[in-house]
């Protein structure tokens, strides 16, 4: 039988982990104050930064929220990014993405300070964690590691492989995972033999953004396999970037979807607002 790792679950306990250690720093007169920017009305972007917003409340950090309109410019969004960085009350600032076409979302992303870069996708904390140096971690592979921690997976001397080499998932993934001591290999879109790496997989992470790609043939007997991929079917229900129902009974150990990888990214997010650096 294989377990079912229950995102769920763990992003409720490290929430309530965070909003006891928020009340007590609280008492000692600290204050915590996220700013979240959207900018347009993308309907999923909107649901994203609701739910952030409550995951704040809930914990008791403060959320100052910035809905800007679609035809905001770049100089715009640039001077209230630059207002944050210099206002000390803002402990954190989070621009939703994706932004409208007109705007460089490089650009923006490189103007929040990187003190204050609680999604970890500055180049300083990007490199830092690339040198093992504290600093802000991506919030969906930071979750990736407490769901295997907190589920009593070891990850030292594992074979790990992570599917999947995007800046925000794959790529911190793969450095996480050696900064845990696990043997890293990234696979992408060009990588020749695919099913004879991910076989190799103890710990398989997926992050390839295409619904049910990886099937039991991907997988090795009895792998840890991690979905990070989140799509809607064709008749619209959720589905990941494995196929669960035939990769599960392979595995000791999965994340359905959804319910797994998902709520961690914001229990993470909220972490990032409590903590600089991951333990
Ligand atoms: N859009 C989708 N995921 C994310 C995320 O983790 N952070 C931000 N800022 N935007 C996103």
């Amino acid at each position: 039988m294989y377990q079912i790792i229950d995102g769920k679950r763990i992003s409720q306990e490290i929430k309530d982990e965070l909003k006891e250690k928020v009340t007590a720093l609280k008492e000692q007169g600290r204050t915590f104050a996220l700013a979240v920017i959207q900018v347009g009305d993308d309907p999923a972007s909107s649901v994203y930064v609701g739910n952030k917003k409550k995951a704040c409340a809930y914990i008791g950090i403060e959320s100052l929220s910035y809905e800007l309109p679609e035809e905001t410019t770049q100089e715009e969004l640039l001077k209230l990014v630059q207002e944050l960085n210099g206002n000390s009350a803002v402990g954190g600032i989070l621009v939703q993405l994706p932004l409208p076409e007109h705007i460089d979302e490089e650009k923006v992303l490189l103007a929040i300070s990187p003190e204050k870069d609680v999604d970890g996708f500055h180049p300083v904390n990007v490199g830092n964690l690339s040198i093992g140096r504290p600093g802000f971690v991506s919030c969906t592979p930071a979750g990736v590691i407490q769901l295997l921690k907190r589920s009593g997976i070891a990850i030292e001397g594992k074979e790990c492989v992570v599917l999947g080499r995007s800046n925000i998932v794959g790529k911190p993934m793969a450095m996480l995972l050696l900064r845990e001591n696990g043997t890293v290999t990234v696979c992408h879109s060009r990588t020749r033999n695919l099913r004879e790496i991910t076989r190799r997989a103890d710990i398989l992470v997926v992050a390839v953004g295409k619904p049910k790609f990886v099937d039991a043939s991907y997988v090795k007997e009895g792998a840890v396999v991690i979905d990070v991929g989140i799509h809607r079917n064709e008749n619209n229900r959720l589905c990941g970037d494995v196929d669960f129902d035939s990769v599960a009974p392979h595995t000791s150990a999965i994340t359905p979807v959804p319910g797994g990888v998902g709520p961690m990214t914001i229990a993470m997010l909220m972490h990032n607002c409590v903590e600089k650096t991951l333990q």
